[in-house]
């Protein structure tokens, strides 16, 4: 193994709340910190914990932002080849949507450098706590919101539906706000005809200054969705339209007493 490693590591949602212990030991001991934060106040704490904290380049004049994020993963593995410890740190879950951070893990095991990912407090753990969502209810199906159009993702209606980056729908390149209406007017279109135009959705934003601002929960029916106020950091959850039903005979073969008329809820 050679000398240089890769810790990467989130800091949550809220501030420093969400920041696990682990976390923040592997920040105090690193050689080099580098970050990519949604805020500032996050950042400014990260450098008062470890002086070497730097901001990752973020370079906005690429066409598109994959370009950028690779810009940022060898940025991260110029410091590991140096020999150096590395703790590369990024905002909610490290692994959640962040394709940088899974190629940085690759490339550093590849070239010979121990390289660990440890995990974070992502935007879907917090819909869960405020939105009262438990996945395991109804099952939960996850999506980032272009890939879940354009690839025509099959998904069940009786369970939960979340899609992230709904203000990103068919933007490879960079936010700019007020550009997802037409965008979001597919979206609401495709959503439409599995779940009518009256299925009430949550356009959910998770308090990021907890506990100095509280979640933003916009509760509308589906037609809504395009006049709604959408931000970059704006997830949508779809709740289930009914509860499937069970299949008797599989309950059967599971050795599950069948009452006649059995629903999920009852069983589960
Ligand atoms: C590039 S992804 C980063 C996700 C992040 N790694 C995580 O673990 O949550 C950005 C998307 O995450 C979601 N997101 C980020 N911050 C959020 C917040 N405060 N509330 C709700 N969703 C958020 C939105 O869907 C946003 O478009």
């Amino acid at each position: 193994m050679k000398t240089g490693s890769l810790i990467i590591v989130g800091t949550g949602i809220q501030l420093v709340a969400n920041l696990t212990l682990g976390a923040k030991a592997w920040i105090e001991q690193a050689d080099k910190v580098l970050y990519a934060l949604a805020d500032p106040v996050t950042a400014k704490w990260l450098k008062e914990l470890n002086t070497t904290a730097e901001a990752l380049p973020y370079n906005t004049n690429n066409q598109r932002r994959k370009d950028t994020y690779r810009e940022m993963t060898e940025r991260i593995l110029t410091e590991v080849r140096k020999g150096l410890n590395v703790c590369a740190v990024f905002y909610g879950h490290p692994g959640v949507l962040a394709d940088s951070t899974h190629v940085a893990i690759r490339q550093a095991r590849e070239e010979g450098f121990r390289a660990q990912m440890l995990p974070g407090i992502s935007a879907e753990d917090c819909l869960f706590a405020d939105l009262g969502l438990d996945p395991g209810r109804n099952g939960c199906q996850s999506f980032e919101a272009t890939d879940f159009l354009i690839r025509r993702r099959k998904f069940d209606p009786t369970s939960a539906l979340i899609l992230w980056q709904i203000a990103m729908l068919g933007n490879l390149g960079f936010y700019k706000p007020g550009e997802h209406f037409r965008p979001l007017s597919i979206l609401t279109e495709v959503l439409k005809t599995h779940y009518g135009s009256d299925h009430e959705v949550i356009v959910y934003e998770a308090a990021v200054y907890y506990p100095v601002c509280e979640a933003v929960i916009q509760r509308i029916p589906l037609s809504k969705l395009p006049e709604s106020s959408v931000t970059q950091v704006s997830t949508l959850y779809v709740p289930p339209q009914a509860l499937a039903p069970v299949d008797k005979e599989m309950m059967a073969r599971l050795g599950m007493s069948v009452a006649k008329e059995t629903t999920k809820e009852e069983v589960l």
